[in-house]
């Protein structure tokens, strides 16, 4: 199908664990998903957290500490210099806890699934800004602000808000496994949105999208903004 962007103004990201697997950080259905022996399911559940806190922060606290390890790969940075045109009002909803939109230069993101760089109070609800690493001694009285299975998403109130004043959709790098972000392409759809998918293989929402581009994101996004949005990069 061939797109005529040239009137695009508002763009509406998805992303997912495969936007980040070049900057080196690993996607969860990509390989068997284990951690010291425990399935993400086993360290990233509120049942988890009262049963073992400790192995769940030290999940977290690695995962934080790898953070400093990273750098935005080249489509984080596509995205962020697409943010800093004028012509564009860029929104990035993702699913992923890491912080390198912001860091490639995305200034709206909405975090659904939490931020690692957060942690939250557990009896006031606070929730503070953190780069740290918890300690043995906070282990019940703070816990990463991530959401975990069974527990609803964050910034609820504001996606079909940012989703109905868009003019193109794209999803990267997700695999659509996960409620409700893989459904948010059907909102998109029933509003007449254009939608776009970029991902290493073929998902099982694929057939929901207007089109499907292969291969990895950091190749196809840069591709696609200087060809489709006609940004020099
Ligand atoms: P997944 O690990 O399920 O899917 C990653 C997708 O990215 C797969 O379809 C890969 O083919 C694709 N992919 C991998 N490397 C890529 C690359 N370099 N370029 C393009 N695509 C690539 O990750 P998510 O869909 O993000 O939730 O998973 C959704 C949620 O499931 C996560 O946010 C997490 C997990 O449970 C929570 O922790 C709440």
């Amino acid at each position: 199908m061939e797109l005529d962007l040239t009137k695009v103004k508002n763009i509406v990201f998805l992303t997912g664990a495969g936007v980040s697997q070049e900057s080196g950080i690993k996607t969860f259905r990509d390989q068997n998903g284990l951690w010291e022996n425990h399935s993400i399911e086993e360290v990233a559940t509120p049942e988890a957290y009262e049963r073992d806190p400790a192995l769940v922060h030290r999940f977290y606290n690695l995962r934080r500490a790898q953070l400093k390890e990273v750098d935005p790969n080249p489509a984080h940075k596509a995205i962020g210099h697409l943010s800093q045109y004028e012509n564009f009002n860029i929104s990035v909803i993702t699913q992923n806890v890491d912080d390198l939109h912001e860091r490639g230069g995305v200034t709206k993101v909405l975090h659904m699934h939490g931020e690692l760089r957060k942690i939250r109070h557990n009896h006031t609800g606070e929730i503070r800004y953190f780069e740290g690493q918890v300690e043995e001694s906070e282990f019940k009285i703070w816990r990463p602000d991530i959401v975990w299975f069974g527990e609803a998403i964050k910034c609820s109130e504001h996606i079909p808000e940012v989703i109905s004043q868009a003019d193109l959709y794209i999803a990267v790098g997700t695999s659509s496994q996960v409620y409700p972000a893989a459904g948010l392409v059907s909102m998109a759809s029933a509003q007449g949105i254009p939608t776009v998918e970029i991902n290493l293989e073929r998902t099982n929402m694929s057939s929901s999208y207007n089109t499907t581009l292969l291969g990895k994101a950091g190749e196809i996004v840069p591709e696609f903004i200087e060809k489709h949005l006609k940004v020099k990069l």
